[in-house]
């Protein structure tokens, strides 16, 4: 931590998480660009489960918050996808591990980043919910907003997901976008961890 990474470098030292906007998985996504290539992170659906006001922290889930382990550690860049952004205000929210939504007090967040643009988010895995006759793959909700950027709303997904696109019932939703889906490390019983980067444009 505390260190300047490239998405690159974050792509390097995460290997076997994700990592994205770097061409990640391109098996999945058929427009996918040469590997290396720099553009922002893409948005999802905010969806009807957004609620403002949420704690001041990136450990959204209290100790007793039934589920499988999960961290996930990010670092939000500039439109470069190399420069570090600091004072990027993060918002993130999820279901709990059987896919339900609660109030502001549990499994939602807000922090702002520090100099090294860095952030790490403690919780449980959230489940999958049925949602327009099917069912929506698991997900973090996230928005990112800084002055002099596009505010980012997007989702991050998971790798062992049985619902990512095509099936997921949401069509109009990004979870076939490789550089969105992580790849965890780990297990149920000592947790899982994965990282990501994201890469916001300029306003
Ligand atoms: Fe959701």
């Amino acid at each position: 931590m505390g260190t300047l990474l490239s998405r690159r470098d974050l792509l390097l030292l995460t290997a076997g998480t994700l990592l994205p906007g770097c061409s990640g998985n391109s098996a999945i996504r058929a427009d996918a660009p040469a590997p290396g290539a720099c553009f922002p992170t893409r948005p999802d659906a905010l969806g009807p489960f957004f609620r403002p006001g949420a704690p001041m922290r990136m450990a959204i889930a209290a100790p007793g918050e039934p589920g499988e382990r999960l961290t996930v550690s990010g670092q939000i860049l500039g439109p470069d996808c190399s420069t570090p952004l600091d004072g990027v205000s993060i918002e993130v929210w999820q279901a709990d591990r059987d896919g339900k939504y609660h109030g502001v007090d549990r499994l939602r967040g807000r922090a702002t980043t520090p100099a090294d643009g860095m952030f790490r988010i403690e919780t449980v895995r959230p489940g999958a919910y049925l949602q327009g006759g099917g069912y929506r793959p698991a997900h973090l909700h996230f928005t990112f907003a800084r002055a002099g950027h596009k505010t980012l709303t997007t989702q991050i997904y998971f790798s062992d997901d049985p619902y990512l696109a095509p099936v997921d019932s949401c069509k109009s939703c990004g979870s076939g976008d490789a550089e969105r889906i992580l790849i965890l490390a780990g297990d149920a019983a000592a947790g899982w961890s994965g990282s990501v980067a994201i890469i916001l444009a300029a306003a």
